[in-house]
């Protein structure tokens, strides 16, 4: 049984007051108690805000990058012991956004995703695929070689990271994986954990891409899609609480 998980990813977004009110009003949707977990994900100098607005609350907070340096001379970094100082539970890795814009390699991803779980704090490792990978019949290639740098990497602490499948195509085009597609890729990313890893009951394996409030509550009815990594659609609070409240309750894995 696993309880879904719902993260809101900023991206380069946010101001202290659009923050404040956003989550102010995510509070109040959801003081009553939520069918996820839930969790946004902000740029690292709102960090302390969102420690001070969410701490003790339901909501957990993390950020969308660290270093694969535990720390010294990298001006510009941060650290993912810094990240944990400000309480957070997760760091997004390996974004398509910096594998694409930043030039970030499978292993560079799982290095920032071992540093991570050596602080503490909780890997969001995202893999997809390109729209040419797909159309070349490379999904399942490409995304089993993403993950599989990160199961290398981190290796029996592999059943503490969360996945992301996030197809390339499907981030903030609008376009959205059909829920038998994310779920297809979804079946073969479990199988994969199940084979590296020793438990693999905690692992949660989140779809994004486009979700939002209108297709939210088919694509998370899929036994293999674990929760949503959200971008567009966190930045408004009630379509925000419109796909947590899409989320069954618990959902059985057979
Ligand atoms: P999107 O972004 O929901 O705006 O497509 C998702 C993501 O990039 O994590």
């Amino acid at each position: 049984m696993t309880k879904k998980l719902i993260v809101g990813n900023w991206k380069m977004n946010g101001s202290l007051a659009d923050n404040a009110a956003l989550l102010g009003a995510v509070r109040e949707g959801c003081a009553g108690g939520a069918a996820a977990d839930l969790a946004f994900c902000a740029s690292a100098p709102y960090l302390a805000q969102l420690q001070s607005l969410l701490c003790g609350s339901r909501i957990d907070w993390g950020a969308q990058d660290c270093s694969a340096h535990a720390a010294g001379a990298y001006t510009g970094e941060v650290s993912a012991a810094m990240l944990r100082d400000f309480g957070c539970r997760y760091v997004i890795v390996g974004h398509s956004e910096r594998r694409q814009y930043h030039h970030e390699s499978d292993d560079l991803v799982a290095l920032k995703a071992q540093r991570a779980l050596a602080a503490g704090v909780t890997p969001i490792v995202c893999v997809g695929e390109t729209l040419a990978d797909r159309e070349a019949g490379r999904t399942e290639f490409v995304v089993k070689r993403q993950l599989s740098a990160v199961i290398h990497a981190v290796g029996h602490c592999s059943s503490e990271i969360v996945v992301a499948y996030e197809p390339v195509w499907a981030i903030g085009t609008g376009r959205t994986a059909s829920p038998e597609q994310a779920q297809a890729v979804h079946v073969v990313l479990r199988a994969q954990l199940r084979a590296a890893s020793v438990n693999t009951s905690h692992n949660r394996i989140l779809y994004g891409g486009s979700m939002n409030a209108g297709n939210a509550a088919e694509l998370l009815a899929q036994p293999d899609i674990d929760g949503g990594l959200i971008g567009g659609a966190s930045l408004k609070a009630a379509d925000f609480l419109q796909i947590l409240a899409s989320c069954p309750v618990e959902a059985a894995r057979g």
